[in-house]
C-alpha cells in the first residue's frame, strides 16, 4: 500500500503540470481538458470500481477526473468520444463496449491527432490504437483452470464433470481469458480427468491444445454469458436441465467473472443432483468476496484496479510529454500489434482472502461479515 501511494504520488506530481481535468473543483478557470476517460457501464461493480479509483487518484491531488459512461451502447460511446474530441483533449482512455464497433470512434480520435489508449479491453480491427493498458488476461484464464485442476488432483478420480462458460464475444478479453483457461484445462480433458458436460463445440475441439480465434469463437458462442448475470443464470439453468443426474454430483465450473459466477453458482446450488460445485471468477466484486467467505464461490482473480488506473495515467502523461510508454508485449487487434505492458493478477480463495483483499488495503474488513 505504502509503495503504491508513493508511486501514485509521483505519478500525480508528474502529471499535474501537464494535464488539467474538466470538472476539477480546484482547476484554474479556462484550463483545458486534456484527457478523457470513457468506461462501458455503471451497471457492473467492476467499472464503478475503475471510476472510483480514477477519482481517488485525482482527488488526492485536489482534482476531479471527467469520466463518461457508455451505458453498454457503442453509439453512446462514440458520442462520448466525439464530445472529448470537440473539447480538444490530447488523449482518450477508453474501455470499449464492443471491441470492433469502437474502431470508428478510435479512428475519429486519431484523425484529430488524439492518442488513443485502450483500457482493459482491446479496441479491434483498426490501426488507431496507440497503447493497450491491461492486466495479464491469459493469466486470468489460466488461474481459473489451475484452480479447477488443483481441486481435481486433490479429490482424485477421472471423468469429473466440467461445465464451461465464457464472457461476451464482442469483448476481446473473452477470447484471451478462454485461451488462458484452455491451455491449462485441455490437457486434463485430453487425459480423461475432466469430461465437458455442456458444450458440444468444446467437445469437438477437445483434442486440440491450441485453438484458432475462429475455433474459440465457436465455443464462446455456445457458452457465452454475454457478461450478463441473467444470461448466465439462464444458460446454466438450461444446461442443468439438459444434463442427466449422472453428469452432476461434484461439478467443476469455469465461470468467467464474479457477477456471472454468482449467478451460475446459484443455479448449481439450486440443483438437487449437484452435491458440490466449484466456481471461478474475477474482479473481486464485494458480493463475490462475501460469497467466497461464505463458501458459495470458490475463487476470484483480483485485478487491482489501482494499478490499471496508475498505468493509464502514466501512459497518458508520457504521451502528453511526447514520450513513449514502456512496452513488454504486444497484442494483435486484427489489424496491428498494439504495444502493452500487462500487469500481474492475484488468485484469491478463502485461504488468502483476508491478506489479498483486506490487508492489502483494497477493501476495509467492515465491508464483509464472517471474515
Ligand atoms: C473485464 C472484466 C469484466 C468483464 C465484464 C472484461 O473485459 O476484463 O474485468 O468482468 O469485462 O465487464
Amino acid at each position: 500500500m505504502k509503495r503504491f501511494l508513493i508511486v501514485l504520488a509521483s505519478l500525480v506530481a508528474l502529471l499535474l503540470p501537464t494535464m488539467a481535468f474538466a470538472g476539477g473543483s480546484q482547476e484554474g478557470k479556462g484550463s483545458k481538458l486534456q484527457v478523457g476517460v470513457v468506461l462501458p457501464t455503471k451497471d457492473e461493480e467492476r467499472w464503478t470500481q475503475d471510476q472510483t479509483r480514477f477519482q481517488d487518484a485525482f482527488a488526492k491531488a485536489g482534482y476531479n477526473v471527467q469520466i463518461l459512461f457508455s451505458e453498454k451502447d457503442s453509439a453512446k460511446e462514440k458520442a462520448n468520444v466525439e464530445s472529448f474530441i470537440s473539447n480538444g483533449v490530447k488523449a482518450i482512455i477508453i474501455c470499449p463496449v464492443d471491441g470492433s464497433a469502437a474502431a470508428a470512434a478510435a479512428d475519429e480520435a486519431h484523425k484529430a491527432g488524439i492518442k488513443v489508449i485502450s483500457y482493459d479491453r482491446l479496441i479491434r480491427d483498426t490501426a488507431s490504437v496507440d497503447y493497450y493498458v491491461t492486466f495479464d488476461s491469459v493469466a486470468v484464464g489460466a488461474a481459473w483452470a489451475q484452480y479447477l485442476v488443483d481441486r481435481a488432483a486433490q479429490n482424485g478420480g477421472k471423468g469429473l464433470h466440467l461445465y464451461i462458460y465464457a464472457g461476451a464475444a464482442s469483448d476481446n478479453n473473452a477470447f484471451i481469458f478462454f485461451q488462458g483457461a484452455w491451455g491449462v484445462i485441455q490437457p486434463k480433458i485430453a487425459d480423461g480427468t475432466f469430461v465437458i458436460e455442456n458444450s458440444s463445440e468444446a467437445i469437438a475441439l477437445q483434442g486440440k491444445k491450441t485453438l484458432t480465434r475462429e475455433e474459440e469463437a465457436k465455443i464462446i458462442g455456445q457458452v457465452t454469458t454475454n457478461w450478463s448475470p441473467s444470461d448466465a443464470k439462464n444458460i446454466s439453468e438450461s444446461n442443468l436441465t439438459a444434463a442427466p443426474n449422472s453428469a452432476k454430483g461434484v461439478c467443476y465450473v469455469l465461470s468467467p467473472n464474479d457477477q456471472t459466477a454468482r449467478a451460475i453458482g446459484d443455479s448449481f446450488a439450486a440443483d438437487k443432483a449437484v452435491t458440490k460445485y466449484y466456481t471461478t471468477g474475477q474482479d473481486a466484486d464485494r458480493a463475490s468476496i462475501q460469497y467466497i467467505i461464505d463458501g458459495k464461490q470458490s475463487m476470484t482473480v483480483l485485478k487491482d484496479v489501482r494499478t490499471l488506473v496508475a498505468d493509464a495515467i502514466n501512459t497518458a502523461t508520457l504521451y502528453l510529454q511526447g514520450k513513449v510508454p514502456p512496452q513488454t508485449n504486444t497484442y494483435n487487434n486484427g489489424k496491428i500489434d498494439v504495444p502493452a505492458k500487462p500487469s500481474a493478477i492475484v488468485s484469491v480463495t478463502k485461504d488468502n482472502v483476508k491478506a489479498a483483499i483486506v490487508d492489502s488495503g483494497y477493501y476495509p474488513a467492515s465491508d464483509f461479515t464472517g471474515l
